[in-house]
């Protein structure tokens, strides 16, 4: 806390961005600035009172046209440990049923002053769109098979939680590449951290050209895990695949699932990760989940800090103000 203080008071600390749109849209200098915030508001959470009054002026709007656990609860903590106000708002039960659309939407609730808008979307480009129409800062927390950054930061700072720097360091991103935004999200995150990058999945779930991105990309799942030093495990999306991109659950789970007698085999340990919902026995197996080389819990933990710091150095505030 006293740490924290002190940065408010020393620095006027911003990032690059007005929004927080993709992680390709930052700098290495804002993936430093949220990183190190966050381990100061890590602190903050570990404390008999787990709240700082940074954000009491500000208002924010956390809208989903998608389901969601984690990033939903998670935004929502942030933005009450950090003393904002908050309003939430769920497509399903909302007049989008009554055929109202997106920008209407918003400016709806844009219209009782809402200062910034953290919104998940199906359709991947959403949080641009709304950019460009609204003056409030947008957060994305998912469009589409496009962009997850706040899943990317808390991904990249578990990874330093365990490992420190990461230049240099070997990170496999296992599954369903093709319909993931957490995968993009996470390359970018992570070549713009130095580390080297390997996806590996069915051909049919591997972007053509994905190499282009400058990662590597393997087909064997038992080579991978062999070269990395983490594996970030993903969901098969079967929302997303609407023709079968392999033959079934039982066949995707014989050849890419990721389960103890894999693991065992290696003559090492790597750090397990997923950014869940999980399929448990499809991609990845209880006894892995659960087990001593997980820090998917971790990573749900961390999520809160990090997006503790997205919505702070976003807010716009000065540090006098905010202090
Ligand atoms: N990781 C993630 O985005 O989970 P939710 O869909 O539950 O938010």
């Amino acid at each position: 806390m006293t740490t924290l203080l002190y940065l408010c008071a020393a620095f006027k600390m911003a990032l690059s961005v007005k929004h927080l749109l993709g992680i390709k849209e930052l700098q290495t200098e804002d993936l430093h600035s949220i990183f190190h915030t966050a381990r100061n508001f890590k602190q903050v959470l570990q404390q008999p009172v787990r709240k700082v009054p940074a954000l009491r002026d500000t208002t924010i709007a956390n809208i989903f046209f998608e389901n969601s656990t984690r990033t939903r609860l998670s935004f929502e903590l942030a933005e009450k440990r950090l003393s904002a106000d908050v309003v939430n708002f769920s497509a399903s039960g909302s007049s989008v049923s009554k055929g109202e659309t997106l920008i209407d939407t918003v400016h709806n609730i844009l219209a009782m002053k809402v200062d910034m808008v953290v919104m998940r979307h199906s359709a991947s480009g959403a949080p641009w769109f709304l950019a460009r129409h609204t003056d409030a800062a947008i957060i994305n927390a998912g469009d589409g098979i496009n962009e997850h950054p706040t899943q990317a930061l808390l991904d990249a700072f578990s990874m330093q939680e365990k490992l420190g720097d990461l230049k240099g360091r070997r990170i496999a991103i296992i599954g369903d590449i093709m319909h993931s935004r957490v995968a993009l999200s996470n390359i970018y995150c992570l070549n713009m951290l130095g580390a080297e990058v390997l996806v590996c999945g069915p051909p049919t779930l591997i972007p053509k050209h994905i190499e282009s991105l400058g990662v590597r990309v393997e087909y064997d799942l038992e080579k991978a895990l062999k070269w990395c030093e983490v594996a970030n495990v993903l969901r098969i999306q079967l929302e997303r695949q609407h023709k079968p991109l392999f033959s079934t659950l039982r066949e995707y789970a014989l050849y890419y699932g990721v389960n103890k007698r894999l693991l065992d085999a290696l003559e090492k340990e790597i750090v397990i990760m997923h950014p869940g919902p999980i399929n448990r026995g499809v991609e990845l197996n209880s006894d892995v989940a659960d087990g001593k080389s997980s820090i998917i819990l971790n990573q749900v933990e961390n999520g809160v800090a990090v997006r503790m710091a997205v919505v702070y150095l976003l807010s716009g505030a000065t540090a006098e103000q905010r202090v």
